[in-house]
């Protein structure tokens, strides 16, 4: 039995909820009605502040980790995805031969020949400045990124995830025809930069004559 069962709600009819509109699940992002206790609308974003040491790798941080792995859904293409496996259903890519990936190709040029099903959640963790690519990733790094967003659309399903992770909470937008619905921002102390991790979905169909 749900949650919306269990308090008997009237908007929940043979399984499904009719009055789905202005809510979602504050825990999972799913849409939902205004009597679901975890109901927070649609305008809102879940919001989440995690305090962890930095690491080279980005889920060496336990915390940040779980709080990916809990976004997720489905199938997930982890684009950039260093040393750490996710508790998840991943494909894994990364351009560097020594780390843990299914796949070792360019990002973009991953996007542009994937002939495989598509994908329910997209991770994009690259390196989140030139430096770092130099210091920590063995000068690899992406250039180019909206070009990497805008190709990135022909391989997501209808109503797919995109998580970010970097400096800035930009994500794929409404342009491309995303609604951004939880952010982490992950202190690491000392004079480290904060990092923020985005959870967009999708929730329209956008065709921009992308390259
Ligand atoms: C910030 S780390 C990601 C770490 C990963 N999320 C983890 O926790 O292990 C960035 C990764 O992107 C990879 N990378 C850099 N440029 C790339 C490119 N153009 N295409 C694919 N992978 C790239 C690097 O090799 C590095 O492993």
């Amino acid at each position: 039995m749900n949650g919306c069962e269990i308090i008997k709600c009237p908007y929940y009819r043979d399984n499904i909820c009719i009055n789905e509109a202005e809510y979602i699940d504050g825990n999972d992002g799913e849409p939902c009605c205004p009597f679901n206790p975890n109901a927070i609308l649609k305008t809102e974003i879940n919001f989440t502040y995690l305090m962890q040491p930095s690491k080279r790798y980005t889920f060496e941080q336990p915390k940040l980790k779980q709080w990916v792995e809990l976004w997720c859904r489905g199938k997930v293409l982890n684009l950039f995805a260093g040393k750490v496996r996710l508790n998840v259903d991943e494909a894994r890519n990364d351009i560097d031969l020594s780390m843990n990936a299914d796949y070792y190709w360019d990002a973009f040029q991953f996007v542009a020949n994937w002939k495989g099903k598509k994908f329910d959640t997209v991770i994009l963790d690259p390196p989140y400045t030139y430096r770092k690519a130099k210091e920590l990733y063995n000068n690899h790094l992406m250039g180019q990124l909206p070009r990497l967003k805008n190709k990135l659309l022909s391989i997501l399903n209808d109503k797919a995830r995109v998580i970010s992770l970097g400096y800035d909470s930009v994500g794929m937008s409404t342009k491309r025809g995303f609604k951004k619905i939880a952010i982490c921002l992950v202190c690491h102390s000392g004079d480290s930069k904060d990092t923020i991790a985005l959870v967009e979905q999708r929730i329209k169909n956008t065709t921009l004559n992308l390259l």
